[in-house]
């Protein structure tokens, strides 16, 4: 029998996850289609019956990671801590939601050494992105947050949410005021769309020239590759990383959440080279 997968938001012109999912089943040699559907909000209800009967897995775009959640069963895991879901999993007509963007975001700071446990980050933005990784990292053991954000309000509702469940010290500041920060931050991520495609040319953080070539650089956007923040950490002599390994991964663990089997590391160092967008 054909498992029917899904992925849907508004609009999903950019998405290359079904790129990424079609490999994997490939990998497999499964009888598998994973579809789009560029849905309007009030047709979310009346798709659900469709998706709970015919599908046995779904993955969740902006802007609905939060609007999904009314339509769901239950929620799990990082999917309950985020109060945002990417993936949910369709068995016996019951609808599960999780969300595997800080698991992929872990994971790609694993595979580059780069551990969080007793340090001090500095997280760019506290949007969707950022409002799931910060509190991810504070739960991975970091000693202290600074999340940096245009919108101040943002940055402290998420790091009230932080403080309520992790000790871990946390902060927040307007961008502009990165530097006292980058004295002596471990690793910087930026969660911001700044600089993401088409925009290339637009700097995330206005500081970036005072970065330390201690601190590792974590940009999640991965098109463009190198966005303007990693090439001037590069030629600072940090450690710079795009987010193209986040964005495979989180796949990885949808498929893993799915049909129970991780794709090997070997497959996602192949599809970071091979993948076109
Ligand atoms: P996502 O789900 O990708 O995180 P989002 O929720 O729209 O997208 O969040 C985008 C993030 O980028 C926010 O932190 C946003 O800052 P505000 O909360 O102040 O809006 C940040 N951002 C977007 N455009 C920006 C810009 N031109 N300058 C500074 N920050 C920007």
């Amino acid at each position: 029998m054909k498992h029917l997968y899904g992925l849907i938001g508004h609009p999903l012109g950019h998405s290359i996850s079904g790129e990424i999912h079609r490999r994997l089943y490939e990998y497999y040699q499964m009888d598998a289609e994973y579809r789009y559907f560029d849905l309007e909000e009030e047709e979310i209800g009346s798709r659900m019956n469709d998706f709970r009967q015919n599908f046995s897995g779904l993955n969740v775009t902006i802007p609905y990671k939060k609007k999904i959640l009314s339509y769901l069963d239950d929620v799990r895991d990082d999917g309950a801590l985020f109060g945002a879901v990417n993936t949910v999993v369709l068995k016996q007509g019951k609808a599960i939601g999780y969300n595997t963007d800080g698991m992929g975001f872990m994971k790609l700071l694993k595979q580059n050494r780069i551990s969080v446990q007793g340090k001090r980050i500095c997280i760019l933005g506290a949007g969707g992105a950022g409002s799931a990784l910060a509190p991810k990292i504070a739960g991975s053991g970091a000693e202290e947050i600074v999340i940096l954000n245009r919108s101040l309000h943002k940055a402290d509702e998420v790091a009230e949410r932080i403080r309520r469940s992790v000790s871990c010290t946390v902060r927040t500041d307007f961008p502009d005021l990165a530097g006292k920060y980058l004295k002596y931050c471990d690793v910087l991520v930026n969660t911001t769309s700044v600089g993401m495609s088409p925009r290339s040319e637009e700097l995330s953080l206005e500081a970036a020239e005072q970065l330390r070539s201690e601190t590792a650089v974590v940009d999640i956007i991965y098109n463009p590759r190198k966005t303007k923040l990693l090439q001037i950490a590069e030629q600072n002599g940090c450690t710079a990383i795009n987010g193209l390994g986040m964005l495979l991964y989180q796949a990885f663990y949808a498929f893993e959440l799915w049909t129970g089997l991780m794709p090997p590391e070997a497959l996602e160092q192949q599809l970071e080279h091979e993948l076109v967008f």
